[in-house]
């Protein structure tokens, strides 16, 4: 019972197939809905890399599957203009299990690894014309044989850029600078108006006290009100 409320609960936990056949007719039908991306492939959180034309580039690919692997059938395919290269393809028997990869570009070398559902290769001695799309396919049997792909965008510069944070640095500064100024100009603004405030008071203190002198009893109450309306 613990077990399938952990499956069904934490989406990141994935469930195993035998799990999903001895679970109850609910608890399928909602892992059928989780999992109604079963195969999951991805190329990273940036799916771009910029590489100097010589250098040896590491085209990531990962899946996931929350039915479990069989037979996983895999590939990467360079698009050159609308033509599909392939590059590399292989098979995933099963979950942890070592593929057969065959690999059809020279420069091209599998360096995935099962336990990491990991088909990432890599590319050496990139030159100008590897620039372009590079697409990751997954296909699982046992998921009715749905295609999944993820591409990856490979840039090859002549001399890696150094990022240059002058303009970003300039933004922030002027932006701090107005916020800064604003502030500055507000808290002049209130302590101009409190002095300008606390002098009117004084003036006022002064016509009373002033008129204290010829009209005590008149007055008192006109500087009682005084005082208790500025301090409220
Ligand atoms: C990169 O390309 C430039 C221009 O074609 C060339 O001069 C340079 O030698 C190349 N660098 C490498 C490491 O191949
Ligand atoms: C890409 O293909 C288009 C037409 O399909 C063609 O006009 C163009 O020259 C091609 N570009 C390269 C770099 O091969
Ligand atoms: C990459 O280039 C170096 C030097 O040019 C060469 O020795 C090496 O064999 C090349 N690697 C591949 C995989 O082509
Ligand atoms: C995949 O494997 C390669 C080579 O071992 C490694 O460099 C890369 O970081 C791995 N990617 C992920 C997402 O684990
Ligand atoms: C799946 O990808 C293969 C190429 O890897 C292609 O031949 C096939 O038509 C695709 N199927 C679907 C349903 O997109």
């Amino acid at each position: 019972m613990v077990s399938k409320r952990n499956g069904r609960f934490s989406p990141s936990r994935c469930a195993r197939s035998g799990d999903a056949v001895h679970a109850g007719v609910v608890v399928t039908l909602l892992l059928v809905v989780w999992c109604a991306q079963a195969l999951e492939v991805s190329v990273g959180k940036v799916p771009l890399v910029e590489a100097m034309n010589g250098s040896t580039v590491l085209l990531p690919c990962i899946y996931s599957s929350c039915f479990g692997i069989l037979n996983l059938k895999f590939n990467w395919h360079y698009n050159d203009n609308g033509s599909m290269i392939k590059l590399c393809e292989g098979v995933i028997p099963k979950d942890v299990m070592d593929p057969r990869v065959e690999v059809f570009h020279k420069r091209v070398e599998f360096v995935g690894c099962s336990k990491d559902s990991n088909i990432s290769i890599l590319l050496y001695n990139v030159t100008f014309e590897d620039e372009g799309e590079y697409t990751c396919f997954a296909k699982n049997p046992k998921e009715k044989d749905r295609n999944h792909s993820a591409t990856f965008t490979l840039y090859v510069v002549d001399e890696l850029k150094v990022v240059d944070n002058t303009l970003t640095t300039i933004i922030m500064s002027v932006v701090g600078g107005v916020i800064g100024l604003v502030i500055v100009v507000m808290i002049t603004k209130a302590v101009v108006l409190f002095i300008l405030k606390r002098s009117a008071e004084k003036n006022k203190e002064c016509l009373v006290s002033s008129g204290q002198d010829n009209t005590e009893n008149g007055l008192k109450t006109a500087k009682a009100d005084n005082k208790a309306t500025p301090k409220a």
